[in-house]
């Protein structure tokens, strides 16, 4: 992981000068974007990393593709490998998604995201994040605030944090905590207050309306009121914060504007959204050289 953090940094100072330019590693690649699932941050940053390495790209909307007429995931694949393509980017609300993949094809498979199982380069852009700020991952305290049942980002952001010698701690509603969190070597909080006060930064998580409201929540407002990050929050506990979200947020539901938003002081947090997107880039760029430049 080390490698891939300073080779993404290497393409960070390049990508953030006013004429980058860049190396043409992969000019003799095609890379196909296989989205099953909507994406803005995943997928233009995977398309960027790709051409700013001089690949191709093939963008595959399951709306648009034969996939609206019955095809399955695995024909999908072969159709696209029998176009010559040299790796998929695969994302897929199916959990597993990515690895049957790998079972079908020869060429690279990176997971972009598959069900509620893990979101690999997530997770790596948001320890490139910290490690940048704090310079250094070892020792440092995160809290994963939210909805960690359904979160793959929250799964990778565990195995990576863990893997690199922080300390994880997920603060929940009892209702969205996995079954297996104790086995994953986390401290569980289901104190906000208290969650915060231990934490050197907070990774915050979307609300998955889409899942989380059935049944798992009384209401929104409530789990505003308890879960909710918000100024009113860390000005009562003077607590100050650096703010990490993989977006795309519900504002003021997991996390109000003010902190959403505030990139600069004064206030009690800083918020890492939009660095966390452009070092989505950097880190995507390393993962594509790493794995295809030969
Ligand atoms: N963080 C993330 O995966 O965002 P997208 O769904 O927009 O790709």
């Amino acid at each position: 992981m080390t490698m891939l953090l300073d080779l993404a940094k290497e393409f960070k100072k390049k990508l953030i000068t006013d004429n980058p330019v860049f190396e043409h590693s992969l000019h003799n690649k095609r890379i196909a974007l296989v989205f099953f699932e909507n994406s803005t941050r995943t997928r233009f940053s995977f398309e960027l990393a790709a051409r700013h390495l001089g690949a191709g790209t093939l963008n595959f909307m399951a709306s648009s593709s034969s996939v609206s007429k019955g095809e399955t995931l695995s024909d999908t694949i072969k159709n696209l490998e029998a176009m010559q393509v040299d790796a998929f980017v695969l994302r897929h609300p199916s959990s597993g998604a990515a690895d049957l993949i790998t079972g079908i094809t020869s060429k690279t498979v990176i997971n972009a995201g598959d069900g509620s199982h893990e979101h690999p380069t997530q997770a790596l852009l948001d320890i490139f994040t910290l490690r940048e700020y704090f310079g250094r991952i070892e020792g440092l305290k995160v809290i994963i605030i939210g909805d960690v049942l359904h979160s793959r980002v929250a799964r990778s952001n565990i195995y990576g944090l863990l893997a690199s010698g922080a300390q994880v701690g997920i603060c929940s509603p009892v209702t969205l905590i996995p079954p297996d969190a104790s086995r994953l070597g986390v401290s569980l909080f289901n104190n906000l207050d208290q969650a915060i006060a231990w934490a050197d930064t907070a990774i915050v998580l979307r609300l998955q309306l889409e899942r989380a409201t059935g049944g798992y929540l009384p209401s929104l407002e409530e789990y505003s009121v308890h879960y909710g990050l918000t100024d009113e929050r860390l000005e009562r506990i003077q607590k100050h914060l650096l703010v990490l979200h993989p977006g795309p947020i519900n504002r003021e539901i997991e996390i109000s504007n003010n902190v959403a938003d505030r990139i600069q002081p004064p206030g009690y947090s800083k918020s890492m959204l939009l660095e966390q997107v452009t070092n989505g880039v950097a880190v995507r760029m390393a993962v594509l050289r790493t794995l295809l430049a030969h």
